[in-house]
């Protein structure tokens, strides 16, 4: 009777077992049979699209890929960059990781950067690494209207149907970046000491190197600073990286011997330039929580802290550990992500369910489906466009 059972049990399992692998081979049959169904469309007429610079280091290989799907949108386009301190199998993991997800192989948005660029603690070599992300994503895609920047050790905190339904009823030449010319301790600290950063000319990774002399400060443009982590608009980085105006360069040499440079260059730029100091809206839209004193880096983000995150308004926090479990409550909660899945929009036309990617077929993918999460952002956004429009907190 026993072994009758088992018997039974054995072919329960084995019928079940077949089943699944059917399911699973019917559902890559339909991924990879899926073609883009709808035209991308861009402009003003069509929901905004944002270029993403993701960058990481050694050992953020998983972190890059994860994020990767939090904020990704098949309208979007994305440069995925492991400094000169991974190594270039980590590259090839990034770029495997990447080709296996149907959507990405379908529309080709996602780019990894084969030849790395330094990024030297304090240095200025970051500003040149973003400056090139920009310049590639404004050669590879002529349609995006906001470059938006993200370290590894960020994540989303609302969905890109929310994000891209909010700053569609924003001018498309506003920049998002936070700044002040009141520089307070950072004069002595940050501007007027002059130091060197190894990153532009040694292939070793070093740290940055301080002179002895120190500089006055600049009275040719007046010096803004503020958060690196900056959201842009297409006309002005054409302006910086174009430079039909000797502006953006003179600062870029300015800032080479800057400690932090990646909180000034791009703060200085706007707000020295009369075309488009009237266009910065005085925000970074991250939560970051600090210590008091505040330390370099802002505090780890943990689940004790995540109501108040979510009450922020924020579009992007920082920073998080790997695998930290407050981006599972951020997954389940409010991105509405499986695993190893890309974040569902509008787009998304598969059924969902535990074995079905909702994201392994998809519509029309120039409409936006915002859920909840979009309200508290869409009035952090216009607390900010308010603010904005009074001018008195603008390059000041
Ligand atoms: C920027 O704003 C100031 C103050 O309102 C105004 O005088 C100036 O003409 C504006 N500049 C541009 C380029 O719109
Ligand atoms: C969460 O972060 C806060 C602030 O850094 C810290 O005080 C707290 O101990 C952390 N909680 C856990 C569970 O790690």
């Amino acid at each position: 009777m026993a072994a009758d059972k088992k018997w039974l049990f054995t072919l329960f399992f084995a019928a079940f077992t077949s089943f699944l692998l059917f399911l699973s081979m019917i559902s890559s049959f339909l991924s990879s049979s899926q073609k883009p169904f709808s035209t991308l469309r861009r402009g003003v007429n069509y929901p905004p699209a944002f270029a993403y610079y993701i960058t990481g280091t050694k050992g953020d290989v998983g972190r890059i890929y994860r994020l990767l799907l939090a904020v990704y949108h098949p309208r979007n386009r994305y440069l995925l960059h492991i400094g000169t301190g991974g190594s270039d199998e980590e590259r090839r993991k990034l770029v495997d990781l990447v080709e296996n997800v149907g959507v990405i192989r379908d529309f080709r948005n996602v780019d990894v950067v084969g030849k790395p660029d330094p990024n030297t603690h304090m240095g200025s070599s970051g500003v040149a690494a973003v400056l090139r992300a920009v310049s590639i994503l404004l050669k590879v895609d002529k349609g995006w209207d906001w470059f938006v920047c993200l370290s590894a050790l960020d994540y989303p905190l609302i969905t890109q149907d929310d994000l891209s339904h909010v700053f569609s009823s924003v001018r498309r030449d506003l920049n998002f970046i936070d700044h002040t010319s009141d520089l307070g301790w950072k004069e002595g600290q940050r501007v007027l000491p002059i130091v060197v950063d190894p990153g532009i000319y040694l292939a070793r990774r070093v740290q940055i190197f301080h002179a002895t002399q120190k500089r006055t400060l600049p009275d040719a443009f007046k010096v803004f600073t503020g958060s690196p982590w900056v959201t842009l608009s297409r006309s002005f980085l054409e302006f910086c990286v174009l430079g039909w105006d000797n502006l953006p360069r003179t600062l870029l040499m300015f800032s080479t011997n800057l400690i932090l440079a990646q909180e000034v260059y791009f703060h200085s730029v706007i707000c020295n330039s009369p075309e488009f100091r009237n266009t910065t809206v005085n925000g970074d839209l991250r939560y970051m929580v600090w210590d008091d004193p505040p330390k370099m880096d802002p505090l780890f983000l943990n689940t004790s802290g995540y109501e108040q995150m979510i009450q922020s308004g924020a579009a992007f926090a920082r920073q998080f550990r790997e695998n930290e479990a407050v981006l599972d409550m951020i997954d389940e909660k409010i991105l509405k992500r499986g695993r190893h899945r890309a974040v569902p929009g509008a787009w998304c036309t598969g059924r969902k369910s535990w074995f079905t990617d909702p994201c392994s077929q998809w519509g029309d993918v120039n409409v936006l489906k915002p859920g909840r999460h979009a309200e508290k952002f869409k009035e952090s956004m216009n607390s900010l466009l308010l603010d904005w429009k009074s001018q008195s907190n603008q390059c000041r």
